[in-house]
C-alpha cells in the first residue's frame, strides 16, 4: 500500500472505479510493455484478486494469452478454489498451445488443486459445421457446463495485435480496421465506443452469457492496450479490472 500511495495509484484506482461504476481496480506501479517484471506483478495481482472473489465449488472460466498464462503461474492451492472447476470461455481461438484458454485452465486447476474441463474445437465455425458440432452430445454438455460459469477471467489486446497474432484472413483483418477496431476480448472486437463488431458463430460463452456474469474479472496492461482497455470497459460489463499504471494513465485520460 504504501509504494502505490507514493506513485499516486490509490488514487488512480479510485477514479477509473467510479467512472466506469466498477466493484474493484488494481493498478501495479510499471509498465508490462517495457517491464517482465510488470507483467508478472500483474499477474501476481490477477491470482490474488481471483482467489478473494471465488466463492466455493464454483465454475470458472477463462481466456488465454501471456497475461492469463502469469496469473496462472502465481496460483496456489487455497481451500475455496480447490473445490472449482476451471474452463475455457471459449474454442480455440487459434493461439499457440501455450496462450491457449484449454492450457491455462487446466494450469491454474492444477496449481490450486481444482478440476477442469476442456473444449477441444476451433471457436470459429462456418454456420454448417457449428450447426452439427452442437447436434453433438459431448460438445453440447461441455458447452451447458461452461455456461454455468458466474464468474469469467480474461484478457484484453489490441485489434490489430490480435488478427495478426491469430492469422486472421486479410478480408477480415482489412474489415475489422475499416470498422474500427480497436480492442479484442474474449473472441470478440470492439470499436473505441464499445460496440461490438462482427458477431459470428462461435463456440463457448456467448457476449450474452458474458453480459449475465456476476463476476467480469478483465487483467491487462501496458501502454499500448490503454485505448483498447479503454473500449471494453465503455462496452460496460466489466466488474473488476486489474491494470498497471501505464494503461491507467491512458485510461484517465479518456474518462
Ligand atoms: O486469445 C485470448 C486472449 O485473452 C484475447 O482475448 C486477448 O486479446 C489476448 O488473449 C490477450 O493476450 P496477452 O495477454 O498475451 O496480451
Amino acid at each position: 500500500p504504501l509504494v502505490k500511495d507514493l506513485f499516486g495509484l490509490t488514487e488512480l484506482e479510485e477514479r477509473i472505479r467510479s467512472h466506469y461504476g466498477l466493484k474493484q481496480v488494481v493498478i501495479v506501479p510499471g509498465d508490462s510493455d517495457v517491464s517482465p517484471h510488470t507483467k508478472k506483478e500483474l499477474g501476481r495481482a490477477g491470482a490474488a484478486v481471483l482467489r478473494k472473489l471465488v466463492t466455493e465449488d464454483e465454475v470458472i472460466a477463462v481466456t488465454g494469452g501471456s497475461t492469463l498464462a502469469e496469473v496462472a503461474y502465481h496460483l496456489t492451492a487455497t481451500t475455496p478454489l480447490k473445490g472449482c472447476w476451471f474452463v475455457p470461455a471459449r474454442g480455440g481461438l487459434g493461439e499457440s498451445v501455450e496462450l491457449e484458454a484449454n492450457t491455462i485452465a487446466s494450469t491454474m486447476a492444477k496449481k490450486t488443486g481444482a478440476s477442469y474441463r476442456l473444449l477441444h474445437v476451433p471457436y470459429y465455425l462456418g454456420e454448417e459445421a457449428y450447426q452439427s458440432l452442437m447436434q453433438d452430445q459431448s460438445i453440447a454438455e461441455i458447452i451447458q457446463f461452461i455456461r454455468k460459469a458466474r464468474m469469467v477471467v480474461h484478457g484484453i489486446g489490441e485489434a490489430m495485435v490480435m488478427a495478426r497474432r491469430r492469422k486472421v484472413d486479410p478480408e477480415t483483418t482489412e474489415s475489422l480496421r475499416r470498422d474500427g477496431a480497436l480492442a479484442e476480448a474474449f473472441g470478440y472486437y470492439f470499436d473505441r465506443q464499445g460496440n461490438i463488431l462482427q458477431k459470428m458463430p462461435t463456440v463457448g460463452l456467448r457476449i450474452e452469457d458474458i453480459h449475465e456474469m456476476d463476476m467480469v474479472i478483465g487483467i491487462a496492461g501496458g501502454k499500448s492496450k490503454g485505448e483498447a482497455i479503454t473500449s471494453v470497459l465503455r462496452h460496460g460489463h466489466e466488474n473488476v479490472l486489474v491494470t498497471d499504471e501505464a494503461a491507467a494513465q491512458e485510461i484517465v485520460q479518456r474518462l
